[in-house]
């Protein structure tokens, strides 16, 4: 497994590979977990080599704290690359990345940045769009890989790179989770005792919200949702919405050509998870 820190060193070796070999690229923010080597895994089927990068990107932070409490985790992050095969790991500074001026790219995701996220955390999908252009420039990938925890990040890189012109294929992986239903996160790691507990129960809310959708409309899913969070004092509903899949835009009339997913954010005390379930 070859790792690099510098931009130079990272395209130097991808233009030294044989034409046409295909390139599989993870982008991460590192703190690996399960989740992460199974978009790995993935990758290392259908494509020639893969390249992961582990970056804290600075920009995609609303709240400096989160950034400075993000879990560092880069000698065991190396050694799970190495246990699954993983070629490259490019490893940038922000001053590589950002030369001294770390501020992100504006970007128009066609309102798609505007929804659930986008409310709640101002500037992170400009952040987002920013970091993951540079390194598709950098790393050119063939195919990239992002998990549908992030659905909504998921929905805005694929439109960037349509509205861009790059040239990689999106591949969106399906939801990773602990056996007890907790969607696999970087941040499960800094829950306390507690609230890990109790964590799995926003998986188990989505699951009865996806029956209830089959017999009600989606406002009384919606108050359902919210009373249920209601009785649940060590967790703090932020939203729960139910949107069209390509628009992201919140339901208003159920259309059976329509496919629809329900969004949640919860905080567990300081921690805000993040899931969603297609319906
Ligand atoms: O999903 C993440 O870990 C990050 O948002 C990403 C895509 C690596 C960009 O920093």
């Amino acid at each position: 497994m070859l790792v690099f820190a510098k931009i130079k060193s990272v395209q130097q070796k991808i233009k030294s590979l044989k034409k046409g070999t295909s390139i599989g690229f993870v982008p991460t923010m590192g703190a690996l977990h399960k989740g992460h080597l199974s978009l790995i895994e993935q990758a290392k089927k259908e494509n020639d080599i893969v390249v992961v990068s582990i970056f804290i990107n600075p920009t995609q932070f609303n709240k400096q704290e989160d950034l400075v409490n993000y879990p560092k985790t880069i000698d065991s992050d190396l050694s799970l690359l190495k246990s699954v095969y993983c070629d490259i790991v490019f490893t940038p500074s922000a001053e590589e990345i950002y030369n001294n001026n770390i501020i992100s790219q504006l970007f128009n995701f066609d309102g798609l940045e505007h929804q659930m996220e986008g409310k709640f955390r101002d500037g992170h999908f400009d952040g987002v769009g920013t970091i993951v252009k540079r390194l598709f420039e950098i790393v050119t990938p063939t195919k990239s890989y992002f998990g549908e925890k992030d659905f909504q990040q998921l929905q805005i890189i694929r439109k960037m790179v349509e509205k861009n012109q790059i040239h990689t294929k999106i591949i969106g992986c399906e939801i990773y989770r602990e056996d007890d239903g907790l969607a696999m996160s970087s941040r499960n790691s800094r829950l306390t005792k507690e609230h890990r507990a109790i964590a799995p129960f926003i998986y188990k809310t989505l699951k009865k919200a996806k029956k209830e959708f089959g017999i009600k409309n989606a406002q009384e899913v919606i108050s359902w949702v919210e009373n249920e969070f209601k009785k649940q004092p060590l967790l703090e509903l932020e939203y729960f919405e139910i949107a069209d899949e390509e628009t992201l835009h919140p339901i208003k009339n159920k259309d059976p050509k329509q496919k629809y997913r329900a969004f949640i954010a919860v905080f567990a005390g300081k921690i805000r998870l993040i899931d969603n379930i297609s319906l």
